[in-house]
């Protein structure tokens, strides 16, 4: 259902349009459902700058916004990074509620190169799932 590449390809182009003109940092992600639908998000920024919303943000309340519930991975993408891209500490914790510990989670760097790791590596300790079920 799906591949890397695909996934890859997507964030790609999702980063053409990042609006991004504080940081000049764009950022593109690339997220798929569980159904295999691919949900794309980019970083929009304000000259309010702290309410910059982060690309893998857009793409959850997109795929939310379409009855997704359950994501087996996310492609995230910089071309301003030659470092693979990892998603901040705010977005881990929004990611995680929608991905298991065992979802992957892939890192792009500008000139290609990845890095591929479980949400449960980049979200340690995590916590709350039960409050859901009170
Ligand atoms: N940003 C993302 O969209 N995703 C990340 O994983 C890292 C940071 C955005 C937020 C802000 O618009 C710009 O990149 C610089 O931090």
């Amino acid at each position: 259902m799906g591949n890397d590449e695909e996934l890859v390809e997507s964030a790609m182009r999702a980063a053409e349009n990042s609006y991004s003109p504080y940081s000049k940092f764009r950022v593109g992600a690339a997220l798929r459902a569980a159904d295999g639908t691919v949900y794309l998000g980019t970083n929009v920024e304000n000259r309010s700058y702290g309410l910059a919303i982060c690309a893998e943000r857009s793409a959850i309340v997109r795929a939310v916004t379409d009855g997704q519930r359950r994501f087996t991975d996310i492609a995230i993408y910089s071309p301003d990074s030659v470092e693979p891209l990892s998603p901040c500490g705010a977005c881990r914790q929004v990611l995680s509620e929608f991905m298991r510990p065992e979802a992957r989670l892939i890192f792009v760097g500008s000139n290609g190169a990845r890095s591929v790791h479980s949400m449960a590596e980049v979200m340690p300790f995590d916590a709350l799932h039960d409050l859901k079920d009170r």
